[in-house]
């Protein structure tokens, strides 16, 4: 007889998958603030179809992305999918985690059952013609991000992904660390060496918005092993000791600055000379961070709105702001002209393919990236954790819960 479910901690016997699991799911009747967007409810177990796996998470990994899935907005991410043709009115978010492989679907041969693996959050049709025309799969018109735009994600006892999302795990990391770096690792490694000529050399100086976050606290940390010099910003004093601990030359206080935001009107002359001179300023604890007076080669770019258009002053001639988010609005300003007289680049980046992974699996591996593991909650603390991101309220580095890991600590189970 199947089992229907497993109760929490519950470990399943080998091979045995049951018809039900417990997840954190959001329903559209329930957007709003991520504390009580998420619940843990009963579904199904998906089925597991060609070149997939089934994984029996251990934990997963907190990130931004589920902060707007659970707000419902930008993107009500359950009606765009419903749009797309999908019949269910959930979402199952979680964009990483950490777990075992329970299932191999047909035509699967990199994996085996009993592997343990770190969790990818981008899939595409790896038969598309774009892809088979030799395309980075992360450029695919197909490429979506898992447990966000599509559903059945890590924050459920099973989850099924497409074979390349599977990393191996770090042996030397616990469950709710393996489950934590990938997202935001891959992230910034790609912003800071996915783009070239505009990768991290020896010497060069990088500004990190939010150095403290999830995305900040890896990119400090890739900046150092790559021999440039990271420069991060924060907004508190227990968060610029964690960006120093990290190897930040130095930090600069956001607080202390208050021309964030769009541009003044270029006709509002006095308007534009304060704008100018509060980016001048920060522009000098820049080079007071650095040491010299030189401004940053590349700079790592999420805040978006607020930020921009500090971040294309600043940026040094013919250096690269490369972006991957926009947490305080979509809306920046570029004042042009710093754009082409001093022949700028602004890049999107939008996290990472199977080889820049891997390139930070195996880092985070080696004893060289720490995952900067911060907060670990239960499934039923997934909203808590989204909230705290959504609030700015969360301990600097990376979040995660535990999903069918016994306890906080584990490297490997008995399973
Ligand atoms: N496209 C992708 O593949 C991808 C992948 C990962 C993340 N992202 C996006 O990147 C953004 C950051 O992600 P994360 O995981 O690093 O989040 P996080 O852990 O919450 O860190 C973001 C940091 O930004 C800083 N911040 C908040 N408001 C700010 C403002 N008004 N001005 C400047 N800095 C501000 C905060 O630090 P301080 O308050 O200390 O300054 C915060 O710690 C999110 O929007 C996320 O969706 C995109």
């Amino acid at each position: 007889m199947t089992l229907d479910h497993l109760e929490p901690g519950q470990l399943p016997a080998p091979g045995e998958v049951p018809s039900r699991m417990y997840a954190s799911v959001i329903r559209p009747e329930r957007y709003g603030a991520p504390v009580d967007a998420f619940r843990t409810e009963l579904v199904d177990v998906p089925p597991v179809g060609p070149g997939q796996v089934l994984v029996m998470m251990m934990a997963a990994g907190v990130n931004y992305n589920n902060v707007w899935a659970a707000l419902g907005k930008p993107v009500d991410v359950i009606a765009a999918r419903q749009r797309r043709g999908d019949p269910f009115p959930f979402h199952i978010g979680g964009s990483e985690g950490a777990g075992v492989v329970w299932a191999v679907g047909e035509g699967s041969s990199q994996v085996r059952v009993g592997d343990h693996v770190v969790l990818s959050g981008c899939r595409w049709d790896e038969s598309a013609a774009d892809i088979r025309a030799g395309v980075d799969p992360m450029a695919s018109t197909t490429q979506r991000v898992w447990g966000y735009e599509e559903n059945w994600g890590a924050f459920a006892q099973f989850a099924v992904v497409d074979e390349y999302q599977c990393h191996p795990k770090p042996a030397n990391l616990s469950w709710e660390a393996a489950a934590a770096y990938l997202l935001t690792g891959a992230t910034a490694y790609r912003q800071l060496l996915g783009w070239p000529p505009h990768t991290v050399r020896p010497g060069d100086a990088v500004l990190i918005w939010g150095g403290s976050g999830g995305l900040g606290s890896m990119a400090i940390q890739i900046v150092r092993e790559y021999g440039g010099i990271p420069v991060a910003v924060t907004s508190s004093d227990d968060r610029a000791a964690h960006c120093l601990r990290l190897g930040a030359a130095g930090v600069i206080d956001r607080r202390e600055f208050d021309h964030w935001g769009r541009l003044p009107d270029i006709s509002d002359e006095v308007a534009v000379n304060t704008w100018l001179k509060e980016a001048r300023r920060f522009g000098q604890r820049f080079w007071e961070a650095v040491g010299a007076r030189r401004a940053p080669r590349i700079v790592l770019e999420h805040p978006g709105q607020d930020t921009i258009p500090t971040s294309m002053y600043l940026c040094d001639t013919a250096g690269m702001v490369v972006i991957c988010g926009g947490t305080t609005g979509y809306n920046a300003d570029v004042d042009l002209r710093f754009l082409w007289m001093r022949q700028k680049r602004l890049q999107g980046s939008h996290f990472a393919n199977v080889a820049e992974c891997r390139a930070i699996t195996q880092l985070v591996a080696a004893g060289r990236i720490d995952p900067c593991l911060a907060w670990t909650g239960t499934m039923e603390q997934v909203g808590e954790g989204h909230q705290m991101m959504h609030d700015n309220t969360h301990p600097p580095g990376n979040l995660a819960v535990l999903i069918n890991a016994p306890r906080p600590g584990m490297t490997t189970t008995e399973a």
